[in-house]
């Protein structure tokens, strides 16, 4: 089906298994170690090593691998001497390795070591001796503002947008907020390292591998091997965590394939926590520079948001981080424009709520600003800039209530006790504040399709080459088709995660459950129609429940209709409800926190979100995945900050010892997410929004205003370390 029209009322309305806070359905199977991850699956697999260049640009001059190959069990040392010609492409098409001796960024694999054991294996790759020819490079992203250019990226959104007239507007606005803001380089530190076991039947290849989106991974990896698309199957029944860095194929893949290949044997390879900061993807730092104008009554006039970011010369994806701003806030007045510096450092790409994460953090502390210098509570500020349309694109919202998660969010927390004068309030050595901000996501739906079987043991089957990175996806799904045929959600297998099964836009941009969902949920109905039809009843008003198909006059139970089994397919398309409406989800995010005043530390004391996002399809799974997004966002306000050596355009800090994130003693119990009701009958027929990436956008700058109500810092850097409030802090009597 295709989303041209307003959904109506359909099965899953009634809600009896689909919305309910159920236990994950392959939970028993991940505790016990039954769900096996790429690395795990065949043991008599042969063991690959990479070895990452030391230079981030360059030549390389010589490469020994006699030692090497010399080695114990070692099998093949893969160079670019003797590796095949690959297929080309940007990042997302194709992943060609070990193509020649020019040496384009740190940490690119220059040679692949296979040997009988890992450890033998890492070893002989001590032992491959590589000479380079250094070339100067572009790294360090504040430095080259100058190279700067429009990317030219052919798929989403415009890199520009301009409404009105806003320099002119601007310019006569009584009142003015002119800031900068910086985030650092990230790093999606998933649980999972990277990994795949390639293995190679006659000219068909098999990939255990790590990857949210396999149908795409499967074009990119047929691509750049060059081999037909039918002789790729990609098989990932279990990914632990992506956060977008297995959006797309990495070199562990197209290496094993490459090593399988010329060994006829499986090759396995992981890679280590250190090697996946420079081989595979990361989030560009970002130079954001907002500019508010308003009327004396805080009303947008003009509404301003310039973007740099950087990523490898070829390379045209950008961090989208003024999308919510074409969006968020009224104005007749805007601009706003991304532009992209060419750096020689590893590909940039999609980190969880790409754009959105790190703008926010920057257009969030902004209003902040803005509604001290109007002297306007925060939360009165934003009602006054609501919407009534798109402002850019003059359509209508799909369902927007964001106003309601704000006053719900500030009756729940309190926040009619704030004092809005930073530095009164205070525990002991703790300075303590509160602060707020707007949350939104985009809304997108993929073309996905799904399977669905009945058999006459009463269990239905479904199967999709979906992905599970640890959402939820499993569970969802079961519980939809459970609703959909009227069956308990025991009776429901999920078979996810094989491109042998019918194509599904995989799990990224907060498009996963609603593209899956709304396919299966297509399916199911094919499925309920050729059962009504097999009962002699209208497929209209026959009810499905307790494994029967009813109408007032009579029940049949299904297995006395299945026959020797029964199936459907089923498909979803975006359609004209993605141009015709504007879809985003909506949150509002609160936080505490404590200064010490001595030392500029800051603690999280407690943390609210309160969000709008469709329909809830398990409330457990979604306030995992809101949680799990607010602490995201914990990390991003306060910890992670992958830091680049300007000299020789690596990471320093390429271990989970140094780059941080929070961990369970930066997170108190304090910390909620709540969903307001909201069913949006344009986005897709389960009338849900994403929502693996909504909990981060916002919740790092109600984080930073906090700090600023609390010690009166106001720190337009991210992470906001201690070092950075130290000098802000009241001086001590
Ligand atoms: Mo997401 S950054 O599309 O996994």
């Amino acid at each position: 089906m295709d989303m041209d029209a307003p959904v109506g009322a359909n099965a899953l309305d009634a809600e009896k298994v689909v919305g309910k806070s159920l236990d994950r359905v392959d939970g028993r199977l991940k505790v016990t170690g039954g769900a096996r991850y790429a690395y795990e699956m065949q043991q008599d697999a042969l063991y690959g090593f990479v070895v990452e260049a030391s230079i981030a640009k360059g030549e390389i001059a010589s490469i020994e691998t006699l030692a090497a190959e010399r080695a114990p069990g070692v099998k093949l040392v893969l160079t670019y001497r003797n590796s095949p010609k690959q297929g080309t492409g940007n990042h997302r098409e194709a992943h060609p390795v070990l193509t020649g001796p020019v040496v384009s960024r740190y940490g690119e694999p220059v040679a692949f070591v296979v040997a009988e054991t890992f450890e033998q294996a890492r070893a002989a790759a001590f032992l491959v001796n590589v000479r380079y020819d250094r070339d100067g490079g572009h790294y360090a992203l504040p430095q080259h503002l100058d190279q700067a250019r429009v990317p030219h990226q052919t798929d989403g959104a415009p890199a520009d947008s301009e409404v009105g007239n806003f320099s002119d507007a601007y310019a006569g606005a009584p009142v003015q907020i002119d800031v900068s803001y910086s985030t650092p380089l990230q790093s999606h530190a998933m649980m999972e390292p990277h990994a795949t076991l390639a293995m190679w039947d006659d000219d068909k290849l098999i990939l255990h591998t790590a990857n949210q989106m396999l149908n795409q991974g499967q074009q990119a990896i047929a691509r750049t091997l060059n081999i037909p698309i039918g002789n790729v199957r990609l098989v990932s029944p279990f990914i632990g965590g992506g956060f977008g860095g297995k959006l797309w194929v990495n070199a562990d893949a197209i290496l094993a394939a490459i090593a399988s290949r010329y060994l006829k044997r499986p090759v396995k390879v992981a890679l280590t926590r250190q090697q996946i900061f420079h081989v595979t993807t990361h989030r560009s730092d970002t130079i954001q520079r907002i500019r508010l104008g308003t009327d004396r009554d805080g009303r947008i006039v003009a509404i301003g948001h310039d973007v740099f970011s950087g990523n490898f010369p070829s390379e045209q994806v950008y961090e989208a981080a003024a999308l919510q701003t074409r969006s968020l806030y009224a104005g007749p007045n805007r601009l706003t424009r991304h532009r992209l510096v060419p750096l020689d450092i590893p590909v940039a790409s999609s980190m969880r709520a790409p754009g959105e994460a790190v703008g926010l953090l920057a257009l969030e502390c902004a209003m902040d600003e803005l509604a001290e210098r109007l002297k306007l509570d925060p939360i009165e500020l934003r009602i006054r800039n609501e919407p009534a349309e798109d402002p850019e694109k003059h359509i209508p919202y799909s369902s927007r209530n964001l106003v309601a998660c704000m006053q719900e969010g500030a009756r729940r927390f309190g926040w009619d006790k704030r004092n809005s004068i930073p530095g009164q309030v205070r525990d002991g050595h703790w300075l303590v504040g509160t602060g707020m901000s707007a949350g939104t996501r985009g809304n997108p739906l993929r073309y996905s399709r799904a399977n669905v079987r009945l058999d006459p043991d009463g269990l239905a089957t479904v199967k999709m080459a979906m992905t599970d990175i640890g959402t939820g996806t499993y569970t969802i799904l079961a519980q939809i088709a459970a609703e959909m045929l009227g069956l308990p959600i025991e009776r429901v297998r999920v078979d996810l995660g094989d491109t042998i099964f019918p194509e599904a836009a995989g799990s990224g941009g907060s498009f996963g459950a609603a593209s899956s969902g709304s396919a299966l949920f297509d399916a199911c109905q094919a499925l309920r129609e050729k059962l009504a039809v097999r009962a002699g009843m209208d497929p209209n008003t026959a009810r499905f429940g307790d494994g029967h198909i009813a109408t007032a006059e009579r029940s049949v139970s299904l297995t006395e209709l299945v026959g020797s089994g029964i199936e459907a397919e089923g498909e979803i398309s975006p359609g004209r409800n993605n141009q015709d409406f504007s879809q985003q989800s909506y949150g509002a995010h609160f936080a505490e926190v404590g200064v010490d005043r001595d030392t500029g530390e800051v603690r999280l004391r407690r943390m609210l979100g309160v969000f709008a996002a469709g329909r809830v399809l398990n409330a457990k799974t979604a306030r995992s995945q809101a949680i799990g997004g607010m602490v995201f966002g914990v990390g991003a306000a306060l910890h992670e900050d992958l830091v680049l050596d300007p000299r020789f355009g690596y990471f320093v800090n390429h271990d989970l010892a140094e780059y941080h994130v929070p961990v369970h003693a930066d997170i108190p119990p304090g910390v909620e997410a709540i969903f307001l009701p909201e069913l949006d009958e344009r986005s897709n027929p389960l009338k849900s929004k994403g929502i693996g990436e909504l909990g981060i956008c916002g919740a790092g700058a109600a984080i930073a205003n906090a700090i600023y109500n609390a010690c009166g810092a106001r720190i337009r850097s991210y992470p906001i370390t201690l070092d950075k409030i130290l000098t802000h802090l009241p001086t001590q009597a």
